[in-house]
């Protein structure tokens, strides 16, 4: 599994994509080749500009970059929330087709105003199926639409044991297992009986579980309760920006997509249209998504740990982007100096 894969020459395609992506990936790179200047990068290019210049959100060389390199670090695109003929969401697909099957959502108590006391908790999403695989159709002269849900074995135990193993690996105590199998017995159910038949191979950890309604309760009453949290796609996504919330906001979110081979990592945010090409993005999200790259994927521990120590002594001595708070805002560049003077 993704765990183990350790490869030997650290290739990195970096797709910066739209908006704030070009603003926080550069960022990243930045941090990343300090404490990593063996990694070789390579650029290719997805998202909605590059749809509309290229016919495709998603070029064949890209995805062959990707999978030349297998770690990817990608910024964000921008999807119309509109159909548009021939579009489709560049990072869902890179997931699929690279089968990064599990995506790694922590969120964790960091030294800004915006951010919990105690908070510690990891959002373990399946990332290949279920209503993201994007099977709708209209039926009804358009009165109505249709979308699939697909939960199959396969998959649900690729990502158990990943989290399972993950969990095992950082000394985690408890997996909840969230889904909604009262009222999907078929779906949810066959999540929630193969998630439960891999949690017995491991006694140590405590398995529980919660149907996503109630979990999504106790993450806005108590997010202290929660440790890891295996979830399907759709859940893992809602939940995992709940999440971000009191980790101290999107803008401090990252993620890691882990597969057999692969690794992508990207913060958990989106392009923010809202502030892009203003150069105030946050670029935290992304730097500790390198972090985890490193931590997860690459098993370079100590690089990992000076990144993510960099960014927790820059936000403790008060520098901060306008996202956490106004004044005295720091601009994308001057944020990034500070972590790199910290490193
Ligand atoms: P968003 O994450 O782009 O923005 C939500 C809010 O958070 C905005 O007010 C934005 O300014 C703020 N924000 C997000 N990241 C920030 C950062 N690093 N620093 C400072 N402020 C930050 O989500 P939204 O607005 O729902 O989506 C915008 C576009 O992004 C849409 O086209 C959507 O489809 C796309 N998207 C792409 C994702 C991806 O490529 N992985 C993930 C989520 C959304
Ligand atoms: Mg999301």
């Amino acid at each position: 599994m993704g765990l183990d894969n350790q490869p030997q020459t650290l290739e990195l395609c970096v797709i910066e994509g739209d908006g704030i992506g070009r603003e926080v990936i550069p960022a990243a790179i930045d941090v990343l080749l300090r404490v990593a200047p063996d990694v070789q990068i390579r650029t290719a290019s997805a998202g909605f500009e590059c749809f509309q210049q290229n016919g495709t959100s998603l070029p064949e060389e890209t995805l062959q970059a990707a999978r030349d390199c297998t770690a990817v670090l990608f910024g964000a695109t921008s999807s119309p929330a509109y159909p548009v003929e021939g579009y489709f969401s560049p990072i869902v697909r890179l997931r699929r087709t690279l089968l990064a099957y599990a995506n790694l959502r922590p969120a964790q108590h960091l030294p800004v105003p915006t951010s919990r006391e105690g908070v510690d908790m990891l959002v373990v999403r399946e990332n290949t199926e279920d209503l993201y695989i994007g099977h709708e159709h209209m039926e009804n002269e358009g009165k109505t639409g249709i979308a699939e849900k697909v939960i199959t074995r396969e998959a649900t135990e690729r990502v158990a044991k990943l989290a399972y193993e993950l969990a095992t690996r950082v000394g985690r105590k408890k997996v909840t297992i969230v889904h909604k199998a009262n009222v999907l017995p078929k779906s949810d159910g066959l999540f929630r009986r193969v998630a439960m038949e891999i949690a017995a191979n491991y006694p140590q950890i405590i398995t529980d579980e919660l149907y996503v309604d109630t979990a999504a309760y106790w993450m806005v009453k108590d997010p202290n309760r929660f440790d890891v949290i295996l979830t399907p796609n759709l859940y893992g996504d809602i939940l995992s920006d709940m999440a971000a919330a009191w980790g101290g906001g999107l803008g401090l979110a990252p993620s890691l997509s882990l597969g057999d081979r692969v690794a992508i990592a990207e913060p958990v945010h989106g392009s923010a249209p809202d502030i892009a090409g203003k150069g105030i993005a946050n670029p935290t999200a992304a730097i500790m998504s390198v972090a985890m790259l490193l931590r997860h994927y690459w098993n370079r521990l100590e690089a990992a740990d000076r990144v993510d120590k960099a960014v927790r002594v820059t936000l403790s001595e008060g520098d901060h982007t306008v996202d956490i708070y106004t004044q005295g805002a720091m601009s994308t560049k001057d944020f990034t100096a500070s972590v790199i003077a910290n490193l």
